[in-house]
Order: structure tokens, then C-alpha cells, then sequence
């Protein structure tokens, strides 16, 4: 594989069309995008630090990260996401995808960032650029109408992508677990509500001043009886938690399936009423209940120092680095 390839930055002007064909080619754009969508994908790349790599003067290969934090032991640490990495069809296979990333981390490390992290199309392929696997998300699909918590009594606020801003501001806000990220632009949570017109969202503003304090965002996988996906949950309580998981236990009548990732220090299971018989009911239909694990993330340091700074906090540690 050749290395060294020549990189440089993504300069809208030149590089959006052929930016825009990388994209369909690889199957991540498809059709035309409505105006809304493709504004809030034109501030996604905005917001983001892009390089593009060239074949004949033309892009051909694109990858681009977003700075943001990663709460490590109770502190936030400074994080680098890479969100795309993309070769066109025609230029597979010649390093630009390597060159690219080796460059994205190069700019991560020399704008500060402690620690890099990815969400791979496979494993294999970032560890040459230091990356190594992370922790295990957990999946799980189950009834709503089994949820153990009370229906949720109170009327939530309808959400929609517009109101991406406050939405993104409440995510920012929530309360993590270690090792949760977040990425500051609130691009990112523009984008993806825009994805597909039928998701919405629900919450509450008991924050001060009417601020959105806690709210979900689903995509009904198929509207009717689901599944529904929940994108996100955002939260400042565990209080808030549960009034959310009560959201969806009103869907219940309706929806047979939920798809929800786990936040972290949460188990769903402990939340479903006879878990166990409604999986042996419902195996091998369309709404089988059941959890999985994989782990879609990968993660490098990008500063020795301070990541063993973030590691040993106020205990005092020795550490002996093999490189
Ligand atoms: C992934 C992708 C960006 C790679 O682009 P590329 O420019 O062809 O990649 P490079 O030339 O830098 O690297 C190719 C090398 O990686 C290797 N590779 C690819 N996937 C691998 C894996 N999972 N494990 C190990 N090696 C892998 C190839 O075998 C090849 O190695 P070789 O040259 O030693 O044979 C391209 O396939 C693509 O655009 N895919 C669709 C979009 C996508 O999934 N992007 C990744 C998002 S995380």
C-alpha cells in the first residue's frame, strides 16, 4: 500500500460537489436532499475539521472529526470524533483512507485533544492508525407495555429537529456515565434529526426558565407498532430517566417493539416485568424481544500525559510505556 499521500484541507468551493459524489458513491446520500437537511449537512462539515485527499486535482477521498469531551472518572476530558472517513469508487485501495485519518489524529493531537475516538465499519482497519476496541453497547429490544414503571401522567412537550438547538444544549447537560462523549457542536444533533422526516421528539422543560431538562428521540423504525428506535435519551436525574422509560410505557398499547442502547449504569432488564416469558413468546417474530452486545467504538490516546493524569487523578500511580 503506498504511503504518504498528499492531504489537504476540504475548501467548500472546490470540494462540495465532488465531496457530494463521494458520499452517493459509498451509499451515504441518496436522492436530493430536502433544503433543511442539506443545510444542516453543509453546517455538519462546517463545524467539522476536514481534509480531503485528491486523485488528478479532483477529492477523492474524504474524512473529517469534531472536537468535543469524554467524562472520564467524573471529569471531562478534551475528545477528537471522527465522523466520516470515505474513498470514492475509484480510488480504493491506495491509502487515501490512511492518510487521511493519520492526518485527522495529527491535527487532534496538535489542537489538544487527549483522546480520539471513532465509530468503526469494522474491526481491523483503525488499529493500524493506534486505535483499539472500546466497551461492549448494549441493545435492547423489548415490550414497552411490560415496562415496570408508572405510565408517565404528566403531558410532554413535542419535539421536532428544530428544535435541535435545545435539544443539543439538554445532551450537553445530562448526566454521564464514564466514558460517555459528547461532541460540542450541536450540529451533530441537527443532522441527525433531520435523517428522516417521520422521527420525533418528547420531553419536559422543568429547567430553570422553561429549559428542556429531560427528552428521547425516536425513529419509528415502522410507524404502528414499531419497532421504535430511541436515538438518544437525555437526562439529569434518574428520576428523569424513569419518567422517560413511563413516555414509553404509554406507547405501549400501541408499539409491540423499542429499541433502546443502554446508558451507562443502566440495566433495561431490571425495568421489564417477566422478562424471560415475553422473549419465549415472542422468539423468532418479528417483535422477539432480547438484548445484544457489540462494540461499534474505537479509541486511542493522542496525549500520554495528560491521559495518565486523567487515569490517576488524585491517587499517585507508576506506569512504564512500551512503545
Ligand atoms: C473504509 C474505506 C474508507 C477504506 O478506504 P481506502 O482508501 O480504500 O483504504 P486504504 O487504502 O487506506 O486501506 C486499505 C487497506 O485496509 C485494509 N482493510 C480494510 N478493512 C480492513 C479490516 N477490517 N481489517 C484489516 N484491514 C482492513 C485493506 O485490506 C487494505 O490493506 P492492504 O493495502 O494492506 O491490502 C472505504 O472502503 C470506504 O469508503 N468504505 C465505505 C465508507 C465507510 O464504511 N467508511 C468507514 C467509516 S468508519
Amino acid at each position: 500500500m503506498p504511503h504518504a499521500q498528499p492531504v489537504r484541507k476540504y475548501d467548500a468551493d472546490r470540494d462540495a460537489d465532488a465531496v457530494d459524489r463521494i458520499h452517493r458513491e459509498v451509499g451515504w446520500l441518496g436522492g436530493s436532499l430536502p433544503k433543511p437537511r442539506a443545510d444542516a449537512r453543509e453546517r455538519f462539515i462546517r463545524d467539522s475539521t476536514a481534509i480531503v485527499a485528491d486523485i488528478d486535482g479532483v477529492a477523492e477521498c474524504y474524512a473529517a472529526s469534531m472536537p468535543g469531551s469524554m467524562l472520564y472518572r467524573g471529569r471531562p476530558i478534551a475528545f477528537s470524533g471522527i465522523t466520516s472517513v470515505l474513498t470514492s469508487r475509484i480510488a480504493r485501495q491506495r491509502g487515501l483512507a490512511g492518510a487521511t485519518t493519520a492526518a485527522l489524529v495529527r491535527r487532534a493531537a496538535l489542537d489538544g485533544a487527549t483522546v480520539m475516538g471513532l465509530g468503526m465499519f469494522d474491526q481491523g482497519y483503525y488499529e493500524r492508525h493506534g486505535f483499539g476496541t472500546g466497551a461492549y453497547d448494549h441493545y435492547a429490544m423489548f415490550d414497552p407495555s411490560l415496562l415496570n414503571v408508572p405510565y408517565c401522567r404528566r403531558t410532554p412537550v413535542r419535539l421536532t429537529a428544530d428544535d435541535c438547538e435545545q435539544m443539543h444544549a439538554a445532551r450537553l447537560r445530562r448526566l454521564r456515565a464514564h466514558g460517555a462523549v459528547s461532541l460540542d457542536s450541536s450540529a451533530t444533533t441537527e443532522f441527525t434529526a433531520r435523517r428522516s422526516d417521520g422521527d420525533f421528539g418528547l420531553g419536559f422543560r422543568d429547567g430553570a426558565g422553561g429549559q428542556l431538562s429531560h427528552h428521547l428521540w425516536v425513529n419509528p423504525d415502522r410507524p404502528g407498532t414499531g419497532p421504535y428506535k430511541v436515538l438518544w435519551m437525555a437526562y439529569e436525574t434518574y428520576d428523569q430517566f424513569v419518567e422517560l422509560l413511563g413516555l414509553l410505557r404509554n406507547l405501549g398499547d400501541q408499539v409491540y417493539l423499542v429499541r433502546v442502547v443502554e446508558p451507562g449504569g443502566i440495566q433495561i432488564q431490571d425495568f421489564l416485568d417477566r422478562p424471560f416469558r415475553r422473549h419465549a413468546e415472542a422468539k423468532g417474530g418479528t417483535y422477539e424481544t432480547y438484548s445484544t452486545a457489540v462494540a461499534n467504538f474505537q479509541f486511542r490516546v493522542l496525549d500520554v500525559t495528560r491521559a495518565v493524569d486523567a487515569v490517576a487523578s488524585a491517587h499517585s500511580a507508576e506506569v512504564s510505556i512500551r512503545i
